[in-house]
């Protein structure tokens, strides 16, 4: 296993996420625990020492796992524990403090190593800024019941910037895979962190696991980089990037720990080859193929006349294509009709088709993509 050193702290590069562990009768609220514990074991043996939770993971059942697992087998002083503050839940500043008590509990510890403000867009960060949240976190520091102090981020890049900038930060989280290198913070963000000097944790590395299970032409792609897998090879690009500290995975059988822990333990950063390079850009050509319309979510035809969020739609027809989601796809549609407007109320005043940039016909997509999704 290769490691990060972070403020003299040695990180494993591989990071356990505990957000997919295997589950008994597909519920998510009932871990296996038996079969969870041999993985996170596994893993521990071989080197992985950044264990990641959250309060909400497994319908709130995560941490509580997480701390009966470090109990039972005398883990707690040998792993980096890493949990995150449910920020959705804070209404006042006292919320804080009770929160991070009973994450304290559930994990049957004084401490956490590292402590995140778990999921933050620019809207839930201001509120807990207002909140008081710079002087909470200050606190916990300076008292030793955190560490390490950082964030995880699900925004737009200009709201990853405010964020970053706004406090010293010893690490902050962002989703990274070969594909999404211009979706929320993207690559942009990574090097807006390596600049400022803030170390950077990696989730969703395999897009959850789309990326495990490529389409044909992708997989096609990948046959001279045999017999690196194709989670390998995807998993490789986070870990080759400088300044990441650790590239998280939900890893839910003793293969995927393998496979994972092998890639943590010989990737150098720096180290992509010009032909994997070239790999990762034709994949992401392949799976841009594979899209409906060519909406890039800029927003520039935003607000709608109407009010349909165009993109949002556009994004649910392209995804069902590009992974192969349908079901998926359409489950969100019918989700997102319940409080949202449907294309069929689209007047075609033309509004939008004056605005897009990639001069997209948005009046017939959005009958397509209706057509398609309902
Ligand atoms: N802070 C946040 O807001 C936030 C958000 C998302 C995630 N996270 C954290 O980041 C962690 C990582 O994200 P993630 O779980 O989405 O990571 P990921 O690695 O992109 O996806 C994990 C999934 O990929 C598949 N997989 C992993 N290794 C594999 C292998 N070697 N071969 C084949 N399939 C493999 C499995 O899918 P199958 O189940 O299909 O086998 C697994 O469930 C999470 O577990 C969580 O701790 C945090």
């Amino acid at each position: 296993m290769k490691y990060f050193e972070i403020q003299g702290t040695k990180v494993s590069r591989l990071g356990f996420g505990c957000m997919r562990f295997p589950v008994i009768d597909e519920d998510n609220s009932k871990i296996d625990k038996k079969e969870s514990s041999k993985l996170l074991l596994e893993a521990i043996d071989k080197g992985v020492n950044y264990i990641d939770t959250a309060y909400p993971y497994h319908e709130e059942t995560s941490e509580k796992f997480v701390g009966e697992f470090l109990k039972e087998n005398n883990l707690r002083d040998k792993i980096h524990l890493a949990t995150k503050l449910p920020c959705w839940l804070v209404e006042k500043e006292e919320d804080f403090e009770k929160l991070l008590n009973k994450q304290l509990e559930n994990l049957q510890t004084d401490h956490f190593d590292f402590y995140l403000l778990h999921s933050l867009d620019i809207k839930r960060f201001r509120k807990i800024v207002e909140l008081g949240v710079f002087d909470f976190v200050k606190k916990i520091k300076e008292s030793g019941i955190v560490k390490y102090i950082g964030f995880s981020f699900h925004d737009e890049y200009e709201a990853f910037e405010e964020m970053v900038k706004s406090y010293p930060w010893d690490f902050c989280q962002i989703q990274l895979n070969y594909l999404d290198i211009e979706y929320q913070a993207g690559m942009k963000g990574y090097d807006l962190a390596t600049k400022l000097g803030i170390p950077v944790i990696i989730m969703e590395p395999l897009k959850g696991g789309r990326l495990s299970n490529p389409p044909e032409e992708v997989l096609k792609l990948q046959e001279e980089f045999k017999p690196m897998s194709p989670s390998q090879l995807a998993i490789k690009f986070p870990l080759s990037l400088n300044n990441v500290m650790t590239v998280l995975s939900g890893m839910n059988s003793m293969k995927q720990v393998e496979e994972n822990v092998e890639m943590a333990s010989v990737v150098e950063y720096d180290s992509l080859t010009d032909r994997e390079c070239e790999f990762y850009e034709k994949a992401r050509k392949a799976y841009k193929d594979r899209e409906r319309i060519g909406c890039t979510a800029c927003e520039y035809c935003m607000p709608c006349t109407v009010d349909i969020n165009i993109p949002k739609v556009f994004g649910f027809w392209n995804k069902a294509y590009l992974y192969d989601e349908s079901e998926k796809s359409k489950k969100d549609y019918k989700k997102y009709l319940e409080d949202g407007v449907s294309p069929e109320k689209c007047i075609e005043c033309g509004k939008c088709e004056d605005q897009c940039p990639q001069n997209l016909e948005i009046i017939q997509g959005l009958k397509e993509a209706n057509q398609f999704l309902k």
